[in-house]
């Protein structure tokens, strides 16, 4: 017999791992599973994943978590899909084979497109249609990198016989029928309003692909998925792949799972996310705000009936990952845990400045021939400082992103940020944490659930699939856990951010 539904599936496809969470309806954790996921450095600057894996993983997390959950899952009664945005998928539509592996956000083997698609003049034609800019990043110019790479697939695509998706649509095709010969004429090839705003071809004012764009890169429409609201119905899974059939009620990018997750669902609100890379996301309501600042207007998860929500946003392309590097690349420390105890075995940096831009500088510098750098070494200088200068660096790079945004918010007349939300691996330390108040002079705030990218994505299908009343009853779940607030004078975290920006500058001359 099968109980009300009381817990809903969360599948959080990132970029180094898949996981999959079972959350009861309070937002409280019940089972968890997760996977690392292998990457992929073919040659200098490429960076892949294989989406066979990608789907075995998280089907096999999903059933994971399901018989760890109470009853084992039977109170489950939806699931939503959060992913790692961006990364390009081509696959066949009659055998489900990719044709191709995944090309991941962080790839830069489409720096070249770019800089055509930028000689040609289209870069502002890009800003006004899709709030972003030309850089390899997004999706449009890898997937144009594939068309002219696989011989015959352009006309292939024409014909419609493949299917072009960011992670969450190939999750959803195969979760929908693609995985079985026997049910993928079923399968529903669709992504929703978010996902499609990062792949350089949907036109975020008047939510549609765009034909300029897709001629501009040469892309036939045939291959694109359907779009829909983030929160809504999109499919059932397929019978025998997880032990009941559910709905499949949300698909949503991690940053903007990750935002909805933290309850800032209105204007104002901003959260920070401190993974590999830190993403930082401020909530614009239903204005699809320009930056000049050098941030991206990106559309927020919305649900099915609402109005178009737009965020500004700024990536952080080496966050947490500098930790890896001082791990693996330097031998500094053997745990990353260990990063917290060695900074704070210094009173501070000791005049150490480091520019982590081992991938160049993402917004709002975005130099992709920036290289990384540490300035203002001495005799006394030590592994310690280096470490701490490590960390520093995460949350100098995102009070970098927070001053961008407030001077696009205060240019058009509204309010500056006035308290930042975090989550993600790295927003454990409270060591970062204290600091990036004290850069910022505003609260930091972190909440009792820190899985906010796979909540958010809950949440979502939760609402999508009637087990919330409306938003009002998700943002009452949200409660902090602990406020770093700002213990820096004015001056002093001015003086901090100017010793940054002076070392930014050595890494751009570099
Ligand atoms: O835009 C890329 C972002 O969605 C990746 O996030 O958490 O998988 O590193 P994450």
């Amino acid at each position: 017999m099968s109980i009300a539904p009381n817990s809903i599936l969360a599948l959080d496809q990132g970029t180094s791992s898949s996981r999959a969470i079972v959350f009861g309806t309070s937002g409280r954790i019940e089972a968890l599973a997760q996977r690392e996921l292998p990457q992929s450095y073919p040659r200098p600057g490429w960076v892949e994943h294989d989406p066979r894996r990608i789907w075995a993983d998280q089907i096999a997390t999903a059933r994971a978590a399901l018989a760890k959950a109470s009853a084992g899952g039977d109170g489950v009664g939806a699931v939503g899909i959060a992913n790692q945005r961006e990364t390009t998928v081509l696959w066949d539509r009659a055998t489900g084979e990719p044709l191709h592996p995944a090309i991941v956000w962080q790839d830069r083997r489409t720096a070249d497109i770019c800089a055509a698609l930028r000689a040609q003049g289209l870069e502002a034609e890009v800003r006004a249609r899709t709030g972003l800019l030309l850089d390899p990043y997004f999706s449009g110019t890898k997937l144009k990198w594939l068309l002219d790479q696989l011989p015959g697939s352009r006309q292939r695509a024409a014909r419609g016989e493949l299917a072009f998706g960011t992670v969450d649509s190939w999750l959803l095709w195969m979760l929908s029928g693609g995985a079985d010969a026997s049910t993928r004429a079923q399968a529903v090839h669709a992504t929703d309003v978010g996902n499609a705003s990062r792949t350089l071809l949907w036109n975020i004012h008047s939510q549609a692909w765009d034909e300029t764009l897709l001629r501009a890169l040469d892309i036939p429409p045939a291959l694109l998925p359907r779009v829909h609201a983030s929160s809504h119905v999109y499919a059932h899974t397929a019978p025998g792949l997880l032990p009941r059939i559910l709905p499949i009620g949300a698909l949503a990018g991690d940053q903007q799972a990750a935002m909805f997750g933290q309850a800032c669902f209105r204007p104002g609100l901003a959260k920070n996310t401190y993974g590999t890379g830190c993403f930082l996301l401020l909530h614009t309501g239903g204005a699809a705000q320009a930056s000049h600042s050098g941030l991206l207007t990106t559309a927020a998860a919305r649900l099915d009936g609402q109005a178009p929500q737009y965020a500004l946003e700024g990536s952080v392309f080496v966050g947490g990952a500098v930790v890896q590097w001082l791990r693996d690349g330097l031998h500094a420390i053997a745990a990353s845990g260990e990063v917290e105890g060695l900074a704070q075995s210094v009173p501070d940096a000791g005049g150490v400045v480091f520019v982590p831009a081992f991938t160049g500088l993402g917004a709002p510098y975005w130099r992709a021939d920036a290289t990384g750098t540490i300035t203002g070494l001495t005799r006394g200088s030590t592994m310690a400082h280096v470490a701490r200068a490590a960390l520093e660096s995460i949350a100098f790079q995102s009070a970098a992103l927070l001053q961008a945004m407030n001077r696009d918010v205060q240019a058009a007349g509204g309010q500056p940020v006035a308290e930042l939300r975090v989550d993600g691996g790295a927003s454990a330390n409270d060591l970062l944490m204290q600091f990036q108040a004290d850069l910022l002079g505003i609260p930091v705030v972190r909440p009792q659930v820190l899985e906010t990218t796979a909540l958010g994505a809950a949440y979502l299908a939760g609402l999508s699939c009637g087990m919330y009343a409306g938003l009002d009853a998700v943002e009452s779940l949200w409660a902090a856990q602990r406020r770093f607030e700002p213990a820096l004078a004015p001056a002093q975290a001015q003086a901090r951010m100017q010793e940054w920006e002076h070392a930014v500058r050595k890494a751009l001359a570099a």
